[in-house]
């Protein structure tokens, strides 16, 4: 990769070069946070690295995922992400539910005695590596094969788009836990599948398969696992084909659109369209 920031920019996103403020990182051992960043021109690659563990996710690899998208380089315009392995991620490190945690991190045995301001900002902290992954700036593909569970289903779901293998296996496990989807997964889920099969997903705990991901549009594509990557590929080369600020805006107003009436909507695509023909003719 051109501009592989495996080392450098990992370190930055990870938070142990100077006046980092994210101590959960800065704590944890690179094994746990799990996780390579790599950019390429327009194109950033997210991955999940600990194929031995399945990419079990913990606060390190959140604070991680939030770190590379506030460093972000400005360039990049579709990100990847993406799981090393057989599965794109088992979900939560079932370690953080034991007494002894993860180490060097918070486990959910001592965070339960926090205040419940405190307790919601740790997980506002974790929720903030997935909810960058929507700027209008950006379009992110997320590429899942095999088990795509809780923590990871909502990782896919934070992204734009999903390119499955015909493998794939979404599971919203946390009820079946005792715990809610709390790392933004229920709004995008609720969204695309609407909340009466959100409903029954969720609370059945059951195993949406790629046939079914696709038709309920939870998938754009599903494709043999040796074409995934090609698939990504092509997809990324496709969005990165329109133009960048046309790109932006269109995104910008697709994603308000659902919360507007078609007044409203009507009048933010002229606001965009106006801003965007006088930058086509140099007027603005
Ligand atoms: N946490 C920690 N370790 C995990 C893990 C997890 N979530 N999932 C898998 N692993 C580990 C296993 O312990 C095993 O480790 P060892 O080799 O050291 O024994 C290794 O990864 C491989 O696991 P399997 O042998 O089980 O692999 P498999 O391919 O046969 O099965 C699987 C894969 C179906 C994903 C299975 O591992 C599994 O069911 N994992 C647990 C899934 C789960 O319940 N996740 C929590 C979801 S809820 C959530 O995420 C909550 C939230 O957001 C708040």
């Amino acid at each position: 990769m051109a501009e592989a920031a495996m080392g450098g920019n990992l370190e930055h996103a990870l938070g142990t070069g100077e006046g980092s403020d994210v101590s959960t990182i800065s704590a944890a051992a690179p094994a746990e946070v799990g996780l390579r960043f790599e950019v390429d021109g327009e194109i950033a690659t997210v991955t999940l690295d600990r194929p031995d563990k399945r990419n079990a996710q913990t606060f390190a690899t959140w604070s991680a995922l939030a770190r590379i998208g506030e460093t972000l380089p400005e360039q990049v315009r579709v990100v990847v992400v993406r799981g090393e392995g057989p599965s794109f991620s088992a979900g939560i490190d079932l370690r953080m539910f034991t007494p002894e945690g993860v180490p060097g991190q918070e486990s959910f045995a001592s965070a339960a005695v926090l205040g419940d301001s405190e307790f919601e900002q740790l997980i506002a902290e974790a929720q903030k590596g997935f909810l960058w992954l929507r700027r209008p700036e950006i379009v992110s593909i997320a590429a899942v094969q095999g088990h795509a569970i809780g923590a990871g289903f909502q990782l896919a779901l934070a992204c734009d788009l999903r390119v499955v293998t015909d493998d794939v296996k979404f599971c919203m496990k946390e009820p079946a836990l005792g715990l809610v989807p709390d790392l933004t997964g229920t709004k995008p889920l609720a969204d695309i599948v609407g909340v009466p099969r959100a409903i029954e997903m969720c609370l059945t705990a059951r195993t949406v398969g790629a046939a079914e991901a696709v038709r309920l549009g939870l998938a754009e594509i599903a494709v043999p696992t040796s074409e995934l990557a090609q698939a990504v590929q092509d997809l990324a080369a496709a969005l990165l084909a329109t133009d960048r600020a046309a790109a932006t805006a269109t995104k910008r107003l697709l994603q308000a659109a659902p919360g507007r009436t078609l007044e409203e909507q009507a009048a933010a695509e002229r606001i965009e369209q106006v801003a965007r023909i006088r930058a086509l003719f140099g007027r603005n």
